[in-house]
């Protein structure tokens, strides 16, 4: 597997030593938060302003991931609301072992994000 040479993650970070949990292995709420940070960056976007996360659906870890593994969060539309956005959310690590490197998919999810008002209340999404 390689990755995508057609889009570009919205984020990309190395997985670091504090991010392991007791096993040694990078911890998985450290994941779920760096996906909710990529939808939010993604769907901030489509929104023009500001959102909150209202739901994460469907998340699967895959494959685990291990200290030093660049990790790639690539971001898909899958459904865009009255206030709402729906977000595919997917996680490729790219490792290297001496010099050897793979790709591979270690998680995804969807995350649904809603575009809210300066009062935190729902706001209706306008794309221009
Ligand atoms: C997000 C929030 C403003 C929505 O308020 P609400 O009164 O429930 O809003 P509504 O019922 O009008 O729903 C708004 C939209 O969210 C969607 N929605 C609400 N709850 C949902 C859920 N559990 N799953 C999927 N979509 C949901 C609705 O379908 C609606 O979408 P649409 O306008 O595109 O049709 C409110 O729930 C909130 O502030 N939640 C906390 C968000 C937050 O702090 N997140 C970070 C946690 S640390």
């Amino acid at each position: 597997m390689e990755l995508p040479q057609d889009k570009h993650a919205v984020l990309r970070i190395m997985a670091r030593p504090s991010d392991v949990n007791i096993a040694g292995d990078i911890f998985g709420g450290w994941l779920m938060s760096q996906c909710d940070i990529a939808g939010g960056i993604y769907a901030s976007r489509l929104a023009g302003g500001r959102v909150v996360t209202v739901a994460v659906n469907n998340f699967q870890f895959i494959a685990p991931v291990l200290v030093a593994d660049i990790v790639s969060i690539y971001v898909d539309t899958i459904r865009i609301g009255t206030t709402s956005i729906t977000v595919k959310v997917t996680v490729l690590i790219e490792r290297r072992d001496g010099k050897n490197e793979t790709t591979m998919k270690v998680a995804e999810a969807d995350i649904v994000y809603v575009h809210i008002d300066e009062n935190r209340q729902p706001a209706a999404i306008t794309q221009e």
